[in-house]
């Protein structure tokens, strides 16, 4: 099996992460990665932004939980080194699909460098919210964008395990 093969079958979903920092170097890997996906008419829309500060981001974890109420998400962002936020101009009709094919082509990167990751979508609800609009300042998006997705990235410390997958969702015409 070739390297991109095992990346795409072994990449799990982490939610342990060790204290390790993610290096300028690997994040910035990551980043390029995602910045060369696709993207429909190559209209480019979906911005990234980067969070790493610590108290900025258990304050937002705080104001999301109390808003949202769940307590399984409290934590949804496991303590990692490296969040990104996606984002993107809402009436461009594709931003979902093209944040979907970015934020897993820096998965698949991440994956390559030894790195673990998790795709974030619990925020979403609470990012396009009212309660959400100081956040979404704070994170750089204007009254034009959306939030599409988050993506948590750092060392892994638990591995998690593999999930079986659903028979029978590919059809030949
Ligand atoms: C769009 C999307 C949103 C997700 N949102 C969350 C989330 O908010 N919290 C979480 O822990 N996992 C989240 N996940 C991860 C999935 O739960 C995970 O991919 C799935 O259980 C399969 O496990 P695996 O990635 O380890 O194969 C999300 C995945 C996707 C693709």
């Amino acid at each position: 099996m070739n390297e991109t093969m095992e990346a795409i079958l072994e990449r799990r979903s982490t939610r342990h992460y060790t204290a390790e920092d993610v290096t300028e170097e690997q994040l910035s890997l990551v980043l390029e990665a995602g910045l060369w996906a696709p993207t429909a008419r190559n209209r480019q829309e979906v911005k990234i932004a980067v969070a790493r500060d610590k108290a900025w981001r258990a304050r937002f974890r705080a104001a999301f939980s109390e808003a949202d109420g769940r307590p399984a998400f409290a934590n949804f962002d496991f303590d990692c080194p490296v969040f990104l936020f996606l984002y993107g101009e809402k009436d461009f009709p594709y931003i979902e699909i093209d944040s979907g094919i970015v934020v897993e082509n820096m998965a698949i990167a991440a994956q390559s460098l030894g790195l673990g990751t998790v795709i974030i979508g619990c925020i979403r609800d609470f990012l396009r919210s009212e309660a959400g609009a100081p956040w979404r300042a704070d994170i750089g998006m204007t009254d034009e964008d959306l939030f599409t997705v988050g993506l948590c990235i750092g060392h892994i410390e638990r591995p998690t395990k593999k999930q079986e997958r659903k028979e029978g969702r590919i059809k030949y015409l």
